[in-house]
């Protein structure tokens, strides 16, 4: 409500659609009871952490750790470290789902072509002699992507160009890192149909291995979002600092380009990743998540999971502008965990399974079950519609 001034001395009070602005930030609220639609699935791999993109007209799913199916129903080896695939749309620009014969849960089915290469190649320094790039020493180059593909142009000819920033995460066996920020690889993502057929995959290639070095913020790693023809790339580090730096799309690849967030203003010198007034309060939960523009809201979202959390409980925060001021989150569904002591991980929200109009959103996690002795994964969609 908005108190409207006609003349000297008299006031009325008029409603007034309220317009999201920086003094009015959005606070969504689920309507209704979330549905969980059924699996999102490639029939023939168990693999983790997918995380989704629009890529023209047909939906780009990159996850991490890759296993083929074996005879025995259990995943067999080669171990890879990425992997890739498509699905598509029905025809209100939604998610396809199919219930197979027999079945109780539906399944919206990915495929593509893997040829059992890693979808983000590793080079010779990060043990490439395996698609895992295990080791010798027992340690691993677990290039694990942290977002899907950041889409950046989509020609008249179809073709579709796209970026990933990867940390050159160097693990143990217990997943303890040998480096605490490893530096950063920058990858190129180019789906072009004519070349790459429809079960082929986008042509990836590396352009730098470390575009971010050492212990600078790996910006662009941990979420990424084009909106009003700039690239707002937001990086964490070991310590949970999150910081931001902007781009044009078509400069991704010309790091003297990029301005940075710091202490409340845009500036082209890169700051320390230890400086404290880079971090951006209440940005996200702390974990894994997604950022996007949501058209209804006029605001920017962030959907994830809880940094010190293994379950499926999704937090929400919102921000007129990237740099904010976010709203603190909040936890606004839980999903089913898995039985696995890690139970459910790689919280992802999907702007690319939405229309613009609609009001909604769909999400997945990993969900992880113990299985004869195996930890199995699994990928819910689960549909939120806004009040
Ligand atoms: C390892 O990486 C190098 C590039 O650094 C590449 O030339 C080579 O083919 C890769 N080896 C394998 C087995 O993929
Ligand atoms: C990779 O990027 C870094 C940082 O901009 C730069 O110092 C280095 O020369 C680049 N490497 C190559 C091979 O272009
Ligand atoms: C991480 O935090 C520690 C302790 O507060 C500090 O000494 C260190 O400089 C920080 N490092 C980074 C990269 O922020
Ligand atoms: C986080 O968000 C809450 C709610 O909007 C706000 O009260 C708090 O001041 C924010 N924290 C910071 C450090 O901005
Ligand atoms: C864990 O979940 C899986 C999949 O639902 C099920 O097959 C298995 O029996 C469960 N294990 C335990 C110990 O509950």
């Amino acid at each position: 409500m908005k108190l409207v001034s006609l003349a000297a001395g008299l006031l009325i009070p008029v409603l007034v659609y309220a317009a999201p602005t920086s003094s009015n930030p959005v606070n969504p609220k689920v309507k209704g009871t979330p549905q969980v639609l059924g699996l999102v699935t490639d029939p023939s791999l168990d693999r983790d952490s997918c995380g989704s993109a629009k890529f023209n007209d047909r939906v780009l799913w990159v996850c991490r750790d890759t296993q083929n199916w074996g005879p025995n129903g259990l995943p067999t080896f080669p171990l890879i470290t990425s992997s890739a695939s498509w699905t598509e749309y029905n025809s209100h620009g939604g998610p396809r789902l199919v219930t197979p014969a027999g079945a109780d849960t539906a399944e919206y089915l990915m495929y593509g072509d893997n040829n059992n290469q890693a979808f983000y190649p590793l080079v010779y320094d990060e043990c490439n002699e395996t698609q895992s790039g295990q080791c010798g020493d027992l340690s691993r180059y677990a290039l694990w992507p942290d977002s899907p593909p950041m889409v950046t142009m989509t020609n008249p000819d179809a073709s579709v160009l796209a970026y990933t920033w990867v940390k050159k995460s160097h693990i143990m066996p217990d997943l303890s890192t040998l480096i605490a920020d490893p530096a950063t690889s920058l990858y190129r993502v180019n789906y072009v149909p004519y070349r790459d057929g429809p079960t082929g995959l986008p042509q990836v290639e590396i352009v730098n291995e470390t575009f971010w070095g050492e212990n600078e913020i790996p910006y662009g790693d941990y979420g990424n979002v084009v909106q009003d023809g700039t690239a707002y790339l937001y990086g964490q580090n070991s310590n949970g600092t999150i910081a931001l730096a902007k781009v044009d799309p078509l400069d991704i690849e010309k790091k003297w380009m990029y301005e940075y967030w710091d202490d409340g203003s845009w500036t082209s010198q890169q700051p320390a990743s230890d400086d404290p007034s880079i971090n951006i309060p209440n940005v996200t939960a702390g974990g894994q998540g997604t950022f996007y523009w949501s058209d209804s809201w006029q605001s920017f979202v962030w959907i994830g999971q809880h940094s010190r959390s293994v379950s499926a409980d999704f937090y929400i925060t919102t921000a007129p502008k990237p740099q904010g001021p976010w709203t603190e989150p909040v936890n606004f569904y839980s999903g089913v965990n898995g039985n696995y002591t890690l139970g459910a991980y790689t919280l992802q929200a999907h702007p690319s399974l939405t229309t613009p109009w609609g009001n909604d959103i769909y999400l997945t996690y990993t969900k992880t079950d113990v299985v004869d002795g195996q930890a199995i994964y699994s990928h819910p969609l689960i549909h939120v519609q806004w009040e």
